[in-house]
């Protein structure tokens, strides 16, 4: 298969980039009228490699426009360091009042992202770094006072920078990633950091922190209230993978500290951190900074992959994916304040003519929804489990294959164990599982799925779980089926969902 394109891997409405492999999600900003997205970007190869901003714009965060790399790799002068631009974030500074563009700019996008040095291939140092463009992020210019700001560590990273208003100054929240510590900084312009404070070590420390995003999140149904979440990408419920965690908390300006109302472990559940994405498949998101007044946020974009297998994915001649951007809040739960996470409203105008299949009762048996799709559709549901032991959802269903969405026992599972490839490498076949409280007998599901893509959010976005999948099958069929007993499904609809993919 070496060498091969994978086209029906290829998602159709998640973003990809042309070619060469992408990790994190970088620089995400709103700026007249366009949505920037950056991204870890290997220019070169098809593997993590040369790190190097890749680049994006999108006038409704849905179909983007590639563009030239924003901000590539380079060489010192001395000929031998190099320092690769690892993640990172982005701000317009409005009227160019800190003088980092040249005179006469009008505003001026400055990137903050992670410096990686290395000296004949050997890393030496990671430190903060600014980068500045007069041509909205078009071409960037290295500060030449870089770095902003350097503790002497190699693990030291991913700057998340935004405006804080009430005292006017810009915030930036980062990670020391072994010691398991956020550390905040404040700037008045950009260029000269004050060390605020440190949060942690607390939650999940079983796996390095990376990539902090510190934003304040809306409370739903309690006018005017809101809490401050700081996300880390660290730890995942199964001890062997990375995903996402997020407290909830009181931001002072100085002090990240966590609230009351952070939630409480979940039951029967011994995981330390508060999880946002119960499937393998996201990491490293962020927050847009800017968003205009058409758009409720906040809205975070995550990388759709696990370090655990990621170099290894079976997709030619591009690596990685970005999530569908996300608008989240948070809802008062009887176990703290929950976070919520749905797709952003406008994802509807990508349907096309949705079909409707009247309720279904099954005992012990399967019913086929759909044949032959070609993996690219969004379909919502209301699952009764009643009497059955499981009941569920059979996707990319082939001859020999499957991909199981099923409920049982006080779960909602995704099973890709026989998804199709799954040998490329052997920790990727696996059971993914968030705990579903049904209401009122029953959950509720919108699922999306886009060729190598499935993104599942759970009763209005309290759980989600998202997962890849690699069927080798190029139709794959929808199933429905009960065992061990009865289980209503209602509320069937299914929408193809129109390529907005340019490559
Ligand atoms: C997260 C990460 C970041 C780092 C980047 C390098 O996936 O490891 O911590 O800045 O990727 O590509």
């Amino acid at each position: 298969l070496f060498g091969q394109t994978t086209p029906d891997y290829r998602p159709q409405y998640h973003f990809t980039p042309p070619k060469n492999w992408i990790n994190d999600p970088n620089g995400l900003v709103y700026h007249e009228g366009e949505y920037h997205l950056f991204y870890q970007h290997n220019p070169f190869d098809n593997k993590w490699g040369h790190m190097s901003w890749g680049h994006a714009v999108s006038k409704d965060l849905l179909r983007w426009e590639h563009l030239p790399l924003a901000i590539p790799e380079f060489t010192h002068a001395d000929g031998n360091t190099k320092t690769a631009i690892f993640s990172g974030s982005a701000v317009i500074d409005k009227g160019n009042k800190n003088g980092l563009c040249p005179p006469g700019t009008k505003d001026c996008m400055v990137a903050v992202y992670t410096g990686n040095v290395s000296k004949d291939d050997k890393q030496t140092n990671q430190y903060q770094n600014l980068a500045y463009s007069a041509d909205r992020g078009r071409t960037f210019t290295q500060y030449d006072k870089n770095p902003i700001i350097d503790i002497g560590s190699k693990e030291f990273r991913d700057p998340n920078v935004f405006w804080y208003a009430p005292q006017q100054k810009w915030v930036m929240a980062t990670v020391k990633a072994k010691e398991h510590r956020a550390a905040f900084y404040a700037s008045k312009d950009l260029k000269k950091w004050e060390f605020l404070s440190h949060f942690g070590p607390t939650g999940d420390t079983s796996k390095v922190w990376e990539c902090p995003a510190l934003m304040q999140v809306p409370v739903q149904g309690e006018s005017g209230q809101s809490r401050w979440v700081l996300f880390i990408s660290a730890g995942h419920p199964q001890p062997d993978y990375v995903g996402m965690q997020y407290f909830v908390g009181n931001f002072d300006g100085t002090t990240f500290t966590l609230d009351p109302a952070h939630p409480k472990p979940i039951s029967g559940n011994s995981y330390a951190g508060a999880v946002v994405d119960w499937g393998k498949d996201y990491y490293a998101a962020i927050q847009y900074n800017d968003l205009p007044g058409s758009q409720p946020g906040p809205v975070m974009v995550g990388w759709l992959n696990n370090w655990a297998y990621a170099n290894d994915l079976p997709t030619m001649p591009f690596k990685g994916a970005m999530s569908l951007p996300r608008q989240i809040s948070l809802k008062r739960t009887a176990s703290g304040l929950q976070l919520v996470q749905q797709p952003i409203t406008s994802v509807r105008t990508l349907r096309g003519p949705a079909s409707n299949v009247a309720t279904m009762r099954l005992n012990n048996e399967s019913r086929v929804w759909q044949k032959n799709t070609d993996n690219t559709y969004e379909l919502e549901l209301t699952l009764r489990p009643g009497t059955a032991k499981t009941a569920g959802i059979r996707l990319a269903k082939g001859s020999n294959e499957e991909t199981l969405v099923q409920y049982v026992d006080g779960k909602l599972q995704v099973d890709r164990r026989r998804s199709g490839n799954v040998a490329f490498n052997k920790r990727f076949a696996s059971v993914d599982e968030a705990p579903v409280a049904l209401q009122n007998g029953a959950v509720k599901l919108r699922i999306f799925v886009d060729k190598s893509i499935v993104e599942v959010f759970i009763n209005d976005g309290e759980r989600v779980l998202t997962d890849q999948i690699f069927p080798t099958e190029t139709a794959g069929g929808i199933e429905l089926f009960a065992e061990g007993g009865t289980a209503e499904f209602s509320g069937l609809t299914l929408w193809p969902i129109k390529p907005v993919v340019r490559v």
